[in-house]
């Protein structure tokens, strides 16, 4: 089978998505699979730092995801892996150009993908078919009476602290927790730089946790993960530094509330219309679970908690690739 490993991108996440691309190739089957490595950004796969072009444990070919119409006379790559986060990777962009060229890719289609990258959408969606997420609003970059009294409208309508985000980003960038209206004008500038629209949260008290779920219709959700930053939120390094938050699997929960966590990630799946993987990230409340996110293209990065979930059930991270790869092709 000929696969094409779609890495690295434009967004912010894209050193992240170096990180996932690579423990992708290294650890696809050679014998089982003829693997090419695509960085979208620069037309080749390349490791940050690395003077030569990455190449695919199978020891194949590098090729431009721009030249893959082109792949024709050898044949097009039978299923596109798709290793991008963020952006022009996770949003529903590059499944778009995959659907046109007719090529299976792992993950979620056009839809689902750009509904999850979308944090404000996304939460629009839950709140109709009932599921909790934290109080919040939105603000553009472009509403500057807006944002020249935002810490007042906070104040007004969620009180602090908050969180304040991008709506289409991953990984903590651009991610403040602010804990008084002073420290408002800053956290904006920086979400700002990341994108056009801020999401305001309420900042939800209690245990935080993720979910995975595999499979397209027919779908399983994995052990919960608890997270217990080091810092005062999950940021970027308590995500990927190897000594950042410490990471619990199975998720130390009661009977009860894993069974609800469970299915709450099993539901966002099917409400977004995912294939093949997402990962639902949530905080388990007093009063119950309340839903952060979903992400469509989970990091697979050596710290990240797609695969430890997986390996709690069972699959190691090759079988788990392969499970990716046969949910495309479905
Ligand atoms: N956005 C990162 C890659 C994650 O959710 O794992
Ligand atoms: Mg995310």
């Amino acid at each position: 089978l000929k696969v094409a490993v779609l890495m690295g991108g434009q967004s912010a996440e894209r050193s992240v998505s170096l990180a996932t691309g690579t423990q992708v190739l290294n650890a696809l089957d050679p014998e089982k699979y003829a693997v090419y490595a695509i960085d979208t950004a620069t037309g080749l796969a390349q490791l940050p730092g690395e003077a030569s072009p990455l190449v695919g444990a199978g020891g194949a070919s590098v090729t431009a995801l721009t030249q893959l119409p082109q792949l024709e006379k050898d044949g097009l790559p039978d299923v596109v892996f798709i290793a991008l986060h963020g952006p022009g990777g996770e949003d529903g962009s590059v499944q778009g150009f995959l659907e046109t060229l007719r090529i299976p890719y792992t993950g979620s289609g056009v839809l689902a993908s750009a509904l999850a990258m979308d944090k404000a959408r996304y939460k629009l969606l839950c709140t109709s078919a009932s599921i909790p997420t934290p109080a919040g609003m939105t603000l553009k970059k472009t509403e500057s009476a807006r944002i020249r009294k935002a810490s007042e409208e906070i104040g007004l309508q969620l009180g602090y602290p908050v969180v304040i985000k991008p709506c289409r980003q991953g990984s903590s960038y651009g991610t403040r927790l602010v804990k008084a209206p002073e420290e408002v004008a800053e956290a904006l500038k920086d979400t700002f730089r990341y994108d056009t629209t801020a999401l305001i949260e309420e900042c939800v008290q209690g245990t935080e946790i993720t979910v995975a779920v595999l499979g397209n219709d027919d779908c399983v959700a994995l052990p919960p993960v608890e997270i217990i930053p080091k810092n005062e939120f999950f940021d970027f390094e308590d995500k990927y530094s190897v000594d950042g938050a410490q990471e619990i699997c199975p998720a130390r929960l009661s009977e009860e509330d894993t069974k609800e966590a469970k299915e709450l990630a099993l539901e966002c799946h099917r409400l977004l219309g995912c294939r093949g993987m997402s990962r639902t990230d949530m905080f388990v409340t007093d009063d119950g679970c309340v839903v952060l996110e979903t992400n469509t293209i989970p990091g697979m990065t050596p710290t990240s908690l797609l695969p430890k979930a997986a390996a709690a059930a069972g699959i190691s991270f090759e079988k788990l690739l392969d499970m990716l790869i046969g949910y495309a092709k479905e």
